[in-house]
């Protein structure tokens, strides 16, 4: 990879520069509270952080949060995201409470070396998302006036092509932040040679999100192992009836056509949880798979399930996970889940957790982070890149 890195940049010598940072500290917000309930992204950006501040640089960090619609949403304000990073990194974090204006310009101009800022979250200007190459480059202008050299340390947002990620590199002197290229080193590892048997767990919701990325594995894949939501679908595709349970009928078709051209590498569930409704407290049974009640949804897969996804884990020399096994934030749904997450820091494996649901989901249960691999900071970003496709923000940095 020709990617000038971090260290590149701090032999220059960054003392009293401006670096303008792309982090991806959009996490997850506690819905009623507003709290942040899943630190992990703000961590995994303090490596990068940590050492432009000891080398004297003056740092403006920017970042989005969930998708606000190109004009100010205060629900979707960095602010506290600012606090959490100031206690995380030990300085003050000084806030500019809109992303290149008036409050922006002078945070960024008082700035003393060794200081960092957080600018107010991108999409509250439509210029970061435009399709319309001009209205971001016009952004893009902006926000390149704030650093003399930029770095992305993004990895969740590589795969878009919006004005942080890929217009301003195109305008400053650009390198990848240390989160970006342990992300690439930990990925490509599996995409070159992974170690065999090679076993992937998908969940989630949607087949329609995860098609692209089940087409590009199969043929590399020794098992493919599928629950979550999307599990439904491919019931469905064997002929077997889903009750009320999520089914994207229009996915059915390509669900038998996967499953005939899979050469038996997939492996779906034979039981699940049903429940009379999505509910945390809604009454539930295991049920075998072709007994499902018309009535009912499933919410988790079942313990013969898990038994034999592990079975097929313990095998494994290479894991990649994706997607929860059911609705693991209500207590009732989260046994498939976390028997898989076990099941996976049992092997003796090289790991990678993508997703910041999955990721999420290991934290949220309790569970060793060092148990696993690697915990990939992009959802999106980490299947694009399984998928093979071109992500927009590594190929900026390459130019
Ligand atoms: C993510 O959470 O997947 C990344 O932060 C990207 O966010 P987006 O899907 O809203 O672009
Ligand atoms: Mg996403």
């Amino acid at each position: 990879m020709s990617i000038r890195t971090l260290d590149d940049l701090l032999a220059e010598g960054v003392s009293g520069r401006r670096v303008l940072v792309r982090a991806d500290l959009n996490v997850p917000l506690d819905k009623q509270t507003g709290a942040i309930s899943d630190d992990g992204r703000i961590r995994a950006v303090l490596p990068t952080l940590g050492a432009l501040v000891e080398a004297g640089a003056k740092v403006v960090v920017c970042s989005h949060l969930g998708r606000p619609k190109g004009t100010p949403d205060p629900q979707f304000s960095l602010s506290p995201v600012a606090a959490r990073l100031g206690e995380l990194l030990g300085a003050p974090v000084r806030f500019a409470t809109d992303t290149v204006g008036d409050s922006a310009r002078s945070t960024v101009a008082d700035l003393a070396d060794g200081q960092v800022a957080l600018l107010e979250n991108l999409r509250f200007n439509a210029g970061e998302t435009s399709k319309d190459e001009a209205e971001r480059g016009a952004f893009a202008d902006q926000l390149a006036a704030f650093g003399d050299a930029y770095v992305d340390d993004a990895f969740g947002a590589v795969h878009r092509k919006h004005a942080s990620v890929y217009d301003v590199p195109a305008r400053l002197p650009h390198v990848a932040g240390r989160l970006v290229l342990r992300e690439v080193e930990v990925l490509s590892k599996l995409t070159s040679e992974p170690e065999r048997p090679y076993v992937v767990v998908l969940g989630g919701s949607k087949v329609s999100d995860k098609l692209a990325v089940i087409e590009a594995l199969l043929p590399t894949v020794d098992r493919l192992l599928i629950g979550g939501g999307m599990c439904f679908t491919f019931l469905k595709a064997q002929g077997l009836e889903v009750g009320t349970s999520l089914l994207e009928k229009d996915m059915v078709e390509t669900c038998r056509n996967l499953l005939e051209r899979s050469e038996g590498k997939i492996m779906l569930p034979v039981d699940v949880v049903v429940a009379d409704a999505f509910a945390p407290d809604a009454a539930h049974d295991t049920v075998r798979v072709d007994g499902i009640p018309s009535h009912r949804l499933g919410l988790d897969v079942g313990p013969e399930t898990v038994a034999g996804f592990a079975a097929a884990l313990s095998q494994a020399k290479t894991i990649f996970w994706n997607g929860p096994m059911g609705v693991f934030e209500m207590a009732a749904f989260a046994a498939g889940t976390r028997g898989i997450a076990e099941a996976i820091t049992k092997a003796d494996a090289f790991s990678v957790v993508g997703g910041g649901d999955s990721a999420a989901a290991v934290r949220a249960l309790g569970l060793d982070e060092s148990s696993f691999g690697h915990i990939s900071t992009g959802g999106g970003a980490s299947l694009e890149y399984l998928e093979g496709k071109t992500l927009p923000g590594i190929a900026a940095l390459e130019n």
